[in-house]
């Protein structure tokens, strides 16, 4: 494993998501320049007020451009629960493992992937087993890509206030964890070189998250 240059430039592919705006936030306050990727113009002038640079790309079209100029690339984008499984494989699935080869052509060397609980056996569940499936290749694509890379798999996501502690491990079971959780798990992983080359679930409860992590 290379050594990770310093980050200065964070790309944020999802950055419209729930998780994505509470992220983009917090990588500021950290001291990051941030490009947020959003498929839409009228989604522009929001990720101005948050403080990003946004770039217009579409994982499904054109969107290399917006790594130029990065170090990091955060990968937080789905398809939603309102898609058929044909989305579902074009983004979650197809739409991540095009992220990691435009991260290794531009030589953006650390990759934090938003991944989901239960990838590692997609079989558990019938219901999302078509999407636990994208995620798992995705996951497994990016594991062997030999980047910098530390895989987030949360569990169920909510949008209550965030309360600073996680659960960082192997297969946790069922929980859930809030997408404010989620984003400060993102910004500690990218401060944390331990996390690199791990692949682990986080869910609410337990440990303040940088304690977390360092036991991963
Ligand atoms: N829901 C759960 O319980 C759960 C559990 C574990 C993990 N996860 C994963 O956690 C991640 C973040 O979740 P979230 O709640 O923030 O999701 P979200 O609100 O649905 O955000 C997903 C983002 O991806 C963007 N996107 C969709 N298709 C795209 C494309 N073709 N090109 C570029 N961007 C595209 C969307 O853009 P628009 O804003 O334009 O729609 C949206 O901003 C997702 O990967 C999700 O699968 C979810």
């Amino acid at each position: 494993m290379s050594q990770t240059p310093s980050i200065a430039t964070v790309l944020v592919i999802g950055a419209n998501g729930k998780v994505g705006r509470l992220l983009v936030p917090l990588l500021i306050a950290a001291g990051y320049r941030v490009r947020a990727m959003v498929r839409d113009d009228a989604q522009v002038p929001g990720m101005r007020e948050l403080g990003a640079e946004p770039v217009v790309g579409d994982l499904e079209g054109e969107f290399t451009h917006a790594l130029h100029g990065c170090q990091a690339l955060v990968f937080t984008a789905g398809s939603g629960g309102h898609t058929g499984a044909d989305k579902t494989a074009a983004v979650d699935g197809m739409g991540a493992i095009l992220s990691v080869d435009a991260a290794r052509e531009r030589d953006v060397r650390r990759f934090v992937m938003v991944s989901a609980r239960g990838a590692h056996d997609p079989d558990r569940s019938e219901a999302i087993r078509h999407y636990l499936v994208a995620k798992s290749i995705a996951d497994g694509y990016l594991a062997r890509s030999g980047l910098d890379h530390t895989i987030l798999r949360p569990g169920r996501l909510t949008d209550d206030q965030p309360t600073g502690r996680i659960r960082a491990g192997g297969d946790l079971g069922s929980g859930q964890i809030t997408r404010g959780d989620v984003a400060a798990t993102v910004v500690a992983a990218l401060e944390q070189p331990r996390t690199i080359g791990k692949t682990f679930e986080i869910l609410n409860d337990g440990e303040p998250i940088r304690v977390a992590l360092n036991s991963i």
